[in-house]
């Protein structure tokens, strides 16, 4: 049943500043930022009302945008956009037992109404504790990219990743890529990434030293993607995990050439780059993997083959951040802050867009209220 908590909720106000999506395509086509839309006041006994001080944008963002997914992602319009954030909480609902009004909390709204928007208003499961070593707009830049790595190298393949694994994570500079490495080297794995050169920075300002030719513990292992294929490079190299940040058909192609016998690939795109959801394409997928699953026991090395969705869970959240964000393991990069309060509409186009591109370097976040 639906509430509002009058006396924590005083100094709400009624409307607020918020994305609407109102339809699928480009952002500038179906983007809006309007001051009058209700803030969602009514709570359920689980849910909990946030200030919004950041968000940030995901690649899924642009697109479910797209319709590249509105197959699976039915919404009534507007609807607004946006998963991961970090703000304030300002009400709670009557059942709710985790948290109290005023607790910095993180997290990823998923399907529902998001985050583009001074409050958000989702069920208490989707938030945790906020890092406490990180401001609002670095919170902001962990939840979805880092939870999808943190369960795909510890939960999702048997045995996970531990000290002395050999890891290769395709797409090192990506933002889910960067914090794999990040995990892989908090529990003493041997990690090689693929990099272009303008992003092997990225690694080092992480902390990292570099190398070109080799992998061992005190440093990453870096390859060119531009230059050279993984699978020649480490031809035979026995690599336990392969974790697949960027898609396509190649890294599955390249990485059975540096898996050992029962090695593990894992990607988190697939073959299809753009992940369109159709009738066609879930048919094509179902086919590759069973096709691929055959060979994983049916073929002479026993490849794994498993293609990852990230299911939300606060207490990976809980765990990220005392284990590794709190003791300074893993740190978000942040390519660009927008901020629609100097920018207006322009920084949410700009935002999309360079998600879009393919070229962020790190993670681009959304502004939107200052810290008190
Ligand atoms: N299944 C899930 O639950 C899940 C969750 C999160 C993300 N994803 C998917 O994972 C993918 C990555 O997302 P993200 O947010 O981590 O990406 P991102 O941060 O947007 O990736 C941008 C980076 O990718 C690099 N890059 C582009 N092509 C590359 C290639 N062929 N090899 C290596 N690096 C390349 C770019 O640099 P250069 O071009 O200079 O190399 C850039 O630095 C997206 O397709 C996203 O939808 C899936």
């Amino acid at each position: 049943m639906a509430e509002v908590n009058s006396n924590s909720t005083s100094g709400i106000p009624s409307v607020m500043k918020a994305a609407q999506q109102n339809g699928y395509g480009d952002a500038r086509n179906v983007l809006t930022l309007r001051d009058d839309v209700p803030v969602p006041r009514e709570l359920s006994s689980k849910q909990i009302l946030v200030r919004v001080h950041a968000a940030s944008i995901n690649p899924v963002d642009w697109k479910v945008l797209n319709g590249n997914m509105s197959l699976i992602t039915r919404f009534s319009f507007p609807h607004i956009p946006g998963k991961d954030v970090a703000g304030v909480i300002v009400d709670v609902g009557s059942g709710v037992k985790r948290f109290q009004v005023g607790d910095k909390v993180y997290g990823n709204l998923g399907m529902s109404d998001g985050s583009f928007a001074e409050y958000a208003r989702a069920d208490e499961s989707a938030f945790a504790i906020k890092p406490n070593n990180l401001t609002m707009e670095e919170a902001a830049a962990i939840p979805l990219a880092c939870e999808t790595s943190y369960q795909a190298l510890f939960t999702k393949i048997s045995p996970p990743i531990g000290e002395g694994s050999k890891v290769l994570i395709c797409g090192g500079s990506t933002a889910t890529g960067l914090y794999a490495v990040q995990l892989a080297k908090a529990v003493g794995a041997y990690v090689t990434t693929t990099c272009s050169q303008r992003n092997f920075g990225l690694l080092e300002k992480l902390g990292y030293k570099t190398s070109q030719t080799t992998a061992d513990q005190n440093q990453v292992h870096i390859i060119d993607y531009n230059e050279k294929d993984f699978g020649k490079e480490l031809k035979g190299q026995n690599y336990d995990v392969v974790y697949d940040c960027v898609g396509g058909q190649q890294q599955w192609t390249s990485a059975q050439e540096v898996l050992k016998r029962n090695g593990q690939f894992i990607t988190i795109v697939g073959d299809d780059t753009k992940s369109v959801v159709s009738v066609k394409a879930i048919a094509s997928v179902g086919s590759s993997i069973v096709n691929r699953k055959f060979w994983s026991v049916f073929g002479s090395l026993h490849h794994n083959y498993i293609m990852h969705f990230l299911i939300p869970n606060f207490q990976n959240l809980n765990d990220m951040r005392t284990k590794y964000i709190e003791t300074g393991k893993v740190k978000p990069i942040i390519d660009t802050v927008f901020d629609w309060r100097k920018d207006g509409v322009e920084s949410l186009y700009s935002l999309y867009e360079k998600s879009k591109s393919g070229k962020a370097q790190g993670k681009l976040i959304l502004k939107i209220a200052d810290e008190e």
